[in-house]
């Protein structure tokens, strides 16, 4: 896969990367990143295929936003679209909210020629992507993801699906869109707190594969936060461009994407041991905290990587250590809880050096021994 800069003259500058998937070259997809191309999107959808109605799927925020000046730019190059939209947040990541939006597009006529957009953060992505799976057996998608951790993460790879009581994301199917198109310059309405929940992701991508990512991110800590411009635009296009490289290898993951679940494995964990009161990216953060330590005990990383890992996370205002309120036992319990513990082996992501990373099996009491030290720290 490659990061190709398009300059055509009728054409935005924009990054094109693309997710190829070897085991069927016709289900690969463009990654779209730049700022302004959702301007464009009408040529974007003309060039993937022609369908019988459009429906752009939203959240009652990214509505005003976003999505009614997008549905009037592409009525205005003569595609109409229907606008659906549902309460935001992880509230609406259920089966109630999928089944009404199929309703929505039965009431409407939609067929399998028919094309869904999602346009908003993951949770729009995750929906609409598993409607799109599933309504008629199937109907083609596109995402235009809102939020950073959209534009970086959930919108690429093909991973739908709900929420159950019980659990998260616990229902779902793997989707790929046709298309992803991301335009920074939609995150200017975007508050700080989800900025840094995208970043976490960010940092996550760097460490596990893109040093020069890393170098670029260390640059500009002091104002990573803040950053609306070009330089937002090539971390955004770097780190979609890590996950499609995953994604290429093991779509499915049963090897190569477990990578991606850096900082995740005790992250969920802290995520539930914590009741929730933690965000995902703050879970994550402190999950990626213990995971650097880890790796110097079992990886071979050096306290120099490890140390300059730990400041760019805090950086940017993210945990690095466990809470005081989570012991080692909760944090076990909820690793087995998720089936995390197999035969009293957890397997860990771990980094040897900053852009690499490694799997690495550790066992419940090693792990154990060295839960306690981090929580006493
Ligand atoms: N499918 C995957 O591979 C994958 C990967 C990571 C996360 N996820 C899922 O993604 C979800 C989290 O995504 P998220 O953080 O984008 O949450 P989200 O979709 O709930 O969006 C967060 C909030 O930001 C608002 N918002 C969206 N765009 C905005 C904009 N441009 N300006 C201002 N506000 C805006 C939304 O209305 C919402 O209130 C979780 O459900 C998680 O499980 C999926
Ligand atoms: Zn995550």
């Amino acid at each position: 896969m490659s990061l190709a800069l398009c300059g055509e003259r009728s054409e935005r500058a924009m990054q094109r990367l693309r997710l190829e998937l070897k085991a069927e070259a016709d289900r690969s997809y463009d990654v779209l990143v730049g700022r302004g191309i959702l301007n464009d999107l009408h040529k974007y959808i003309t060039r993937i295929g022609s369908f019988s109605s459009y429906a752009l799927v939203t959240d009652d925020f990214v509505r005003p936003l976003v999505a009614e000046a997008l549905q009037a730019n592409l009525r205005s190059h003569d595609i109409n679209s229907e606008l659906l939209s549902f309460p935001p947040g992880e509230a609406s990541k259920n089966m109630g909210i999928v089944l009404q939006l199929c309703q929505q597009l039965i009431a409407r006529g939609f067929d399998r020629k028919s094309l869904l957009l999602a346009v908003g953060g993951g949770v729009v992505g995750d929906v609409t992507g598993f409607a799109a799976a599933i309504y008629m057996r199937g109907i083609p998608y596109v995402q235009v993801p809102t939020t950073l951790l959209a534009q970086v993460d959930s919108s690429i790879g093909g991973k739908t699906g709900v929420d159950l009581p019980s659990g998260k994301n616990l229902l779902g199917a793997f989707k790929q869109p046709l298309l992803v198109v991301s335009d920074p310059d939609v995150l200017n309405t975007l508050p700080v707190e989800a900025r840094r929940e995208g970043f976490a992701e960010i940092i996550k991508a760097a460490l596990i594969a893109n040093q020069e990512l890393f170098f670029l991110l260390e640059n500009e800590r002091t104002h990573l936060l803040e950053t609306t411009d070009d330089v937002l635009e090539s971390i955004i296009a770097k780190t979609a461009e890590v996950k499609c490289q995953v994604v290429s290898q093991d779509e499915h993951e049963s090897g190569l994407r477990r990578i991606l679940n850096f900082g995740h494995t005790l992250g969920h964990a802290l995520e539930a041991a914590s009741n929730y009161s933690l965000t995902h990216g703050q879970a994550v953060a402190a999950g990626m905290g213990v995971a650097i330590q880890l790796s110097q005990k079992w990886a071979g990383l050096s306290s120099d990587d490890a140390d300059r890992a730990l400041r760019l996370i805090q950086s940017i205002g993210l945990p690095t250590g466990l809470p005081g309120n989570v012991n080692s036992a909760s944090l076990l319990s909820a690793l087995e809880k998720d089936k995390k513990i197999q035969k009293n082996i957890c397997y860990f992501v771990l980094i040897s050096k900053i852009g690499q990373a490694v799997i690495h099996p550790i066992t419940v009491e090693d792990l154990k021994g060295s839960l306690d030290k981090f929580a006493t720290n």
